[in-house]
């Protein structure tokens, strides 16, 4: 790692600070590496842990400092030919927020934090508090009123302090900013540099997986983003490390619901940033993100691939949810079938054609939902 810039304006900051975005612009920080002088080919990999940690060459934390409860390297399942689904649910804390959560805590305990806070809509919050007890620091989590229960019990059972707030993961946010810890690190989506690296990790084992074979499409359930921009960053540094062919990338398909989906709007208007949605709602409550600080960036991702954005409608996310567990035996979370629904979606438009290679991530378990 060799320093921070802004995703935004570039302006360089101090890895060695507990870092937020940046201070010029307020817009999210990117973690920069020496890639030309990392030794690192897909053959080295093949006697590491099963965990993201064996990609450590471009991941943030010194070999010794991690906290880990053994995240990544999960399943990549063939349901059809050429149709694989990324069963992130198999993580700890059952997805795909405890790779973020493992880089972010990693960091910041090692450059001094105290204590860690974060809003969130769910699992997230189950991640960070996970986390923080692995890591020997408090947690304090706030998530909208009517986050299914167990969330909240979740958290509570490692420890952390739990608030239940009207409203969104935005109202979550800023009642944590007036009423939360004043000593807590905040560790919300993109307000930290960290949680990208570790998502970062779903690409590179994507490409290790397929053998060092990319895929043609790959479709992401987007609330804040930072999946499909970890990825998106993921694809370009593995081009940079002569894995891939410069330029390669899967088609990013960013998945959101018809009832919060300000990433579709933005690009369906070629806008170049995202603008708040009004009155979000829906079930997948991690697609319930009305305003992502990283929506630029995630319309960054979907043009530079050449992919597109969908919004499914409640009832065909249901269904599709249903239909995807009953067919394959994954535990699925509703944001894996809004995903879903969409590859029925874009097979019917097009836009995905016959032999072509698909991944569909099924970001978390279904359980906690219920
Ligand atoms: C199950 C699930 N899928 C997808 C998302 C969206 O994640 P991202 O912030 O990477 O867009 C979330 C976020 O809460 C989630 O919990």
């Amino acid at each position: 790692m060799t320093g921070l810039s802004c995703f935004a304006c570039d302006k360089a900051h101090d890895p060695r600070a507990l870092a937020t975005v940046c201070s010029a612009c307020s817009m999210p920080l990117r973690v920069d590496y020496d890639l030309a002088a990392v030794r690192l080919s897909l053959t080295d990999l093949a006697h590491r842990p099963p965990t993201m940690w064996r990609y450590r060459e471009v991941l943030p934390a010194p070999e010794g400092t991690e906290v880990t409860l053994a995240e990544g390297y999960t399943p990549l399942l063939e349901i059809e030919p050429n149709v694989w689904v990324k069963d992130e649910a198999r993580n700890p804390t059952g997805s795909f927020k405890a790779r973020g959560m493992a880089a972010a805590v990693s960091m910041a305990k090692q450059l001094g934090a105290h204590a860690l806070s974060a809003p969130s809509a769910g699992n997230a919050a189950g991640a960070l508090a996970a986390y923080g007890a692995r890591a020997g620091l408090p947690v304090t989590v706030a998530m909208p009123e009517d986050t299914p229960r167990t969330f909240f019990e979740e958290c509570r059972l490692y420890g952390a302090t739990a608030h239940a707030v009207p409203g969104t993961i935005a109202d979550a946010g800023r009642f944590l900013r007036e009423h939360g810890p004043k000593d807590a690190f905040d560790v919300s989506t993109l307000r930290e540099p960290y949680r990208i690296e570790g998502k970062k990790t779903m690409g590179y084992e994507l490409v290790e997986q397929m053998a060092g074979e990319v895929p043609d499409v790959v479709l992401y359930p987007t609330g804040g983003g930072t999946g499909l921009i970890g990825m998106w960053k993921a694809f370009r540094e593995m081009a940079a490390l002569g894995w891939i062919a410069a330029g390669r990338m899967p088609r990013f398909v960013s998945v959101q619901a018809a009832g919060c989906a300000p990433v579709v709007r933005g690009f369906e208007t070629g806008a170049a940033r995202t603008e708040p949605w009004a009155d979000a709602e829906t079930r997948a409550y991690g697609l319930r993100v009305p305003a992502p600080l990283g929506g630029f960036l995630c319309l960054r991702a979907i043009r530079e691939s050449r992919g597109t954005a969908v919004a499914v409608p409640e009832e065909a996310m249901q269904r599709a949810t249903t239909e995807l567990a009953a067919k394959s035996g994954i535990d699925v979370c509703p944001e894996g079938g809004a995903a879903w629904a969409a590859l029925a979606k874009l097979r019917a438009t097009g836009f995905v054609r016959d032999g072509e290679r698909i991944v569909v991530f099924n970001t978390g378990t279904g359980l906690k939902y219920r």
